[in-house]
């Protein structure tokens, strides 16, 4: 019989297409979600892409009850932990609604866990963590020193993983620090799909190219960066989700705890992007030039070794293949998810 694991967002971005890559694997996803940022119908798209009956909890995680529902009528072989709240600027408006959503929704979550005797889990932190870079590329031992409420809320829930870790020898977890998720699953079924105006820079860059936007206002052009604009490290959302699975094994493997960069050690400018998204979409992107963005760093990216060596995961992907996937999901799904 196939391993269960509970995906707590499951329908949003990234977590959707965890689920895919993990019944690829031969788990069997089981989705917890509160749709408070995700469509029902991604529920669809997911068990058309993977034959599965997954199975929605329609709930938050901060509900006790309806985790204990979630845990109870199966062994549940690990947690993936990616419902959570993801603007760095909502955050600094409303860092209580951050703090508790993301936090202590995290700590409902492991309490649930540990009644239930789940052992695993798979966090979903982020490169925000390191905060202003001290050398490039980030390495794993870079400080920790976030700069705004959503990293704060990281940070404090991988120092919450590493204590419950040290205070049950039997809990172990992967805190899966994110660099920048692009693209979306080749078939164009499952994707990116943000309310209202993306803030993010590829999914504005495909409404551009599909004339929904006029043009791309690109943040800052005298960056200290080879063109001036900033630099980032930009990762296939495809080979993020099979990073997943290969932290989950290593979790089964190892039997011990690790916090690892996830992206593909090299950055590229916005206006390398922008070329990309041009040359994979056949369409023009329009630029501007507007003010840096408040909070922007210049440019970072990661050190991919250490999920080389421990997870034996590399991103396969480049950013023609980004580009070319984030395009089939603009153009097949104009409105995203309806
Ligand atoms: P997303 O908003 O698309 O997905 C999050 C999902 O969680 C949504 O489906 C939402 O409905 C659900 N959710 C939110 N709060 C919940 C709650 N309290 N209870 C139940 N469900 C809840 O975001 P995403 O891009 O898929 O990101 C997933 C995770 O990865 C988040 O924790 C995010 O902070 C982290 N992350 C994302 C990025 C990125 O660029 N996308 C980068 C680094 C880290
Ligand atoms: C943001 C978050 C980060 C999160 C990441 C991935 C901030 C400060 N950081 O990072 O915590 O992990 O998203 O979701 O918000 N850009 C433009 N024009 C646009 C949009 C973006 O020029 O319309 C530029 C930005 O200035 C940046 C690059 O594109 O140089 C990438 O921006 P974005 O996609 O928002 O990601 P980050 O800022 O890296």
């Amino acid at each position: 019989m196939a391993a269960t694991v509970l995906v707590t967002g499951g329908l949003g971005y990234v977590g959707s297409h965890c689920c895919v890559a993990l019944a690829h694997a031969g788990y069997e996803p089981v989705v917890l979600d509160n749709l408070s940022n995700a469509r029902e119908s991604v529920l669809e798209r997911l068990r058309e892409l993977t034959g599965a009956a997954i199975e929605l909890h329609r709930a938050d995680v901060r509900d006790a009850g309806a985790l204990d529902r979630a845990l109870a009528n199966r062994p549940i072989e690990a947690v993936a932990h990616f419902a959570g709240l993801k603007s760095v600027r909502e955050s600094v408006e409303r860092p209580l609604d951050y703090f508790d959503n993301n936090v202590n929704g995290t700590a409902r979550l492991l309490e649930a866990m540990a009644r239930h005797g789940v052992r695993r889990m798979l966090f979903s932190s982020s490169a925000t963590v390191y905060g202003v870079p001290q050398r490039l590329p980030y390495t794993e031992d870079h400080p920790l020193e976030p700069v705004n409420p959503y990293g704060c809320g990281k940070l404090a829930i991988e120092r919450m993983l590493e204590r419950a870790a040290a205070a049950n020898p039997d809990f172990h977890y992967a805190a899966l620090r994110y660099f920048n998720p692009v693209g979306a699953h080749p078939s164009g079924r499952i994707g990116e799909d943000p309310r209202g105006v993306p803030e993010n820079l590829l999914p504005y860059v495909a409404q551009v190219a599909s004339g929904q936007r006029p043009t791309l206002r690109v943040f800052g052009k005298d960056y200290d960066t080879p063109d001036g604009t900033g630099v980032r490290d930009y990762l296939h959302v495809m080979d993020l989700a099979e990073a997943h699975v290969a932290a989950l094994r290593f979790l089964e493997r190892e039997h011990r705890s690790i916090a690892v960069n996830l992206g593909t050690g090299r950055g590229h400018s916005v206006l390398e992007v922008v070329k990309a998204f041009e040359a994979a979409s056949g369409r023009p992107v329009p630029i501007e030039f507007a003010p840096r963005r408040a909070g922007d760093l210049p440019e970072y990216w990661a050190d991919a070794t250490l999920a080389a060596q421990e997870l034996g995961w590399r991103a396969a992907r480049g950013l023609e293949e980004m580009c070319r996937d984030a395009w089939r999901w603009q153009s097949q799904n104009p409105d995203g998810y309806v």
